[in-house]
């Protein structure tokens, strides 16, 4: 039993973030604050520098499939310091330049923090990378991942280039995971984006769900997410993100060790709605 002493000192952020690195964060999710992450807890109330919802300074985080880097960068300054951070993206230099008019900007300061930025980098191949082969994390970041737009978002075809892109990613983070390490996917819970199913997806690659959280864009200052394909400009646009979730990840093989996953916190998720053009990605 937790007496109220306890949690009332739980209030300060020392105490808390002993507490998350003595039970983890599942454990003082699960006693201490139930309804929310308590990471998240630490950051909303401004109790410390050096974290931002889902990640702190000390762990070794890469970030995939960027789009203009603002993600990675919003991550950085609030970190305080991008050394332990490697960002990536699909795009090389010069589209990333063509594409975002702020990419080439945002990776500088992305440098100028430390973080190292590497172009060119496909999630199917990223474990057998000559720099990151070497390398294990405790968070792989992937932000609303999306295959090349080559049929209607709704039809079976593009559907299954989506499932395929996360299959070659999911297997790939697997190979780079540090132990206890997770995978974080952020994703529309919307129709057709639950028709990736990429919890499944995610299990047949040797990953675990542990819980799925609501994705607040407030909850990462700078970050403007980006469509990421398109001509004339429609590459750099936003696209709404109605109900959106960060699906986190960790390795089955550790189920042992962790407790039975919850499938998601979400009280109501609103799947098969048609949506409308303008909504898809
Ligand atoms: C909808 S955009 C999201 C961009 C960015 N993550 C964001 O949240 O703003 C989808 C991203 O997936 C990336 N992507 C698609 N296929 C990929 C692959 N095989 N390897 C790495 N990234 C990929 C694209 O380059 C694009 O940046």
């Amino acid at each position: 039993m937790v007496s109220r002493k306890v949690c009332r000192k739980l209030e300060s952020a020392d105490a808390l973030l002993e507490r998350i690195e003595f039970l983890g964060c599942d454990e003082v999710s699960r006693i201490y604050f139930p309804d929310e992450d308590p990471l998240n807890r630490v950051v909303t109330k401004g109790l410390k520098k050096g974290y931002i919802v889902n990640y702190s300074e000390w762990e070794e985080i890469l970030l995939v499939g960027e789009g203009d880097f603002s993600f990675s960068l919003g991550l950085a300054r609030a970190l305080g310091d991008g050394t332990n951070m490697i960002a990536t993206s699909l795009d090389r230099p010069d589209n990333l330049h063509r594409k975002y008019s702020n990419g080439i900007e945002n990776v500088r300061e992305l440098r100028a923090l430390g973080c190292r930025v590497l172009h060119g980098i496909a999630v199917r191949w990223m474990s057998r990378h000559a720099f990151l082969q070497s390398k294990k994390f405790h968070k792989i970041v992937f932000n609303f991942p999306y295959a090349n737009l080559r049929f209607p978002d709704e039809c079976e075809k593009q559907i299954r280039l989506h499932r395929d892109l996360m299959k070659g990613f999911f297997s790939n983070a697997r190979a780079l995971l540090a132990e206890g390490g997770e995978v974080h996917v952020s994703h529309k819970l919307t129709y057709p984006y639950d028709e990736w199913h990429v919890e499944e997806i995610a299990e047949h690659n040797g990953l675990q769900l542990i819980k799925c959280v609501p994705f607040r864009i407030s909850d990462y200052p700078g970050y403007s997410n980006k469509r990421g394909y398109g001509n004339d400009g429609l590459s750099d646009t936003s696209f709404p993100l109605g109900a959106s979730g960060t699906f986190k990840f960790t390795a089955a093989d550790q189920n042992s060790v962790r407790p039975r996953p919850t499938p998601t916190c979400f009280p109501v998720i609103c799947r098969r709605r048609k949506i409308s053009k303008r909504e898809v990605v």
